[in-house]
């Protein structure tokens, strides 16, 4: 049965050193304390440092820096504006993870990529496991895809680790609107039938930086724990405030990209791979929402 752990007081037995690409996203600035604190040598690059679509520069980094993991959570992440942009959302996801394999390869260095919950189609009505079948609908779905094959391709050490609908401090998410636009209105209307798992980057920056120090290699799913959709996510963010939150359909509020109308993940090989249960989405909130200014700073770079 897994057990509980408390992260917080987690030392990790095994220091590593370990390159962050994307260190200046949302996921990034919050995974480089994370591993800090935990005692790893963290070279966080943001992407004026590391552009992975150069692949010189990646192969010259890895050589000079000699990591003992890449954690890449570098990305095109404009999921609606890739529809239109398809060729960049490739370079950056595919051709940028493909440079990273190639060169981690040659120099036997792990990675784990961060990718998505959009390589699903959303058909399901169960939890999707981490061998049910990929199939993106969106451009960015496709090229996140793209870079895990990539991964698999060149790389036999590797940790492909799919997550969902991510919020954490510094970057643009849904919670942080959500809370502005209660302040300016007196109702919202939020689509209500898409059906997912919230994720703060603070819970998954310690799945990660639990999971790196097992060698256990391969696929996983990583969100917070439960199921949802915006409508109630949104209801929850909102919760206690002075504004109406009115559900609609996707098909009432058109976007450029198709978005799975289910894609909760099934993370029973992330659970008993590193042997505890993970946050519920509406602790993970409460905690996200509780932090003041000098809070997040301190969670995040
Ligand atoms: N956000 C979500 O809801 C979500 C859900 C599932 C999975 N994910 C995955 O989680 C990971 C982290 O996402 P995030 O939310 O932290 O996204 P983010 O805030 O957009 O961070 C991605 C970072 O990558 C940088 N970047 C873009 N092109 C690059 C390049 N060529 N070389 C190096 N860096 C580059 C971006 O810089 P610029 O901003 O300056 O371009 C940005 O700082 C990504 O792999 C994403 O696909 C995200």
């Amino acid at each position: 049965m897994a057990q509980k752990q408390d992260a917080s007081n987690y030392t990790s037995e095994r220091q590593m050193k370990i390159v962050v690409t994307g260190a200046g996203g949302m996921l990034g600035r919050a995974l480089t304390p994370c591993l800090e604190k935990r005692r790893h040598e963290v070279i966080a690059l943001p992407k004026e440092e590391l552009d992975v679509t150069n692949f010189a520069e990646v192969r010259s980094t890895l050589q000079k820096v000699k990591p003992d993991l890449v954690i890449h959570s570098a990305a095109y992440t404009k999921v609606d504006q890739a529809e239109s942009e398809p060729g960049l959302a490739y370079f950056i996801n595919g051709y940028g993870t493909e440079n990273l394999a190639v060169a981690a390869g040659d120099l036997d260095i792990p990675v784990l990529y961060v990718s998505s919950d959009y390589v699903f189609d959303g058909e399901q009505k169960q939890p999707y496991t981490t061998w049910d079948k990929t199939r993106p609908l969106s451009i960015y779905g496709k090229s996140k895809l793209a870079g895990e094959e990539a991964v698999q391709r060149h790389l036999n050490r590797f940790y492909i680790v799919r997550t969902s609908w991510l919020y954490g401090p510094h970057g643009s998410n849904f919670v942080d609107t959500i809370t502005r636009m209660a302040g300016e209105r007196k109702q919202l209307r939020v689509v209500s039938d898409q059906v997912g798992t919230p994720t703060c980057t603070l819970t998954l920056s310690e799945v990660i930086a639990d999971l790196i120090v097992t060698n256990r290699w391969g696929v996983y799913h990583a969100t917070d724990e439960g199921v949802t959709n915006w409508w109630e996510f949104a209801r929850e963010i909102v919760k206690g405030k002075d504004v109406e939150v009115v559900p609609i359909e996707t098909k009432d509020f058109p976007r450029p990209a198709t978005r799975p109308k289910y894609s909760v993940l099934d993370k029973t090989t992330l659970i008993s791979t590193i042997g505890r249960e993970l946050t519920p989405w509406q602790d993970a909130l409460q905690r996200y929402l509780a932090l003041n200014v000098e809070g997040k700073k301190a969670l995040s770079r």
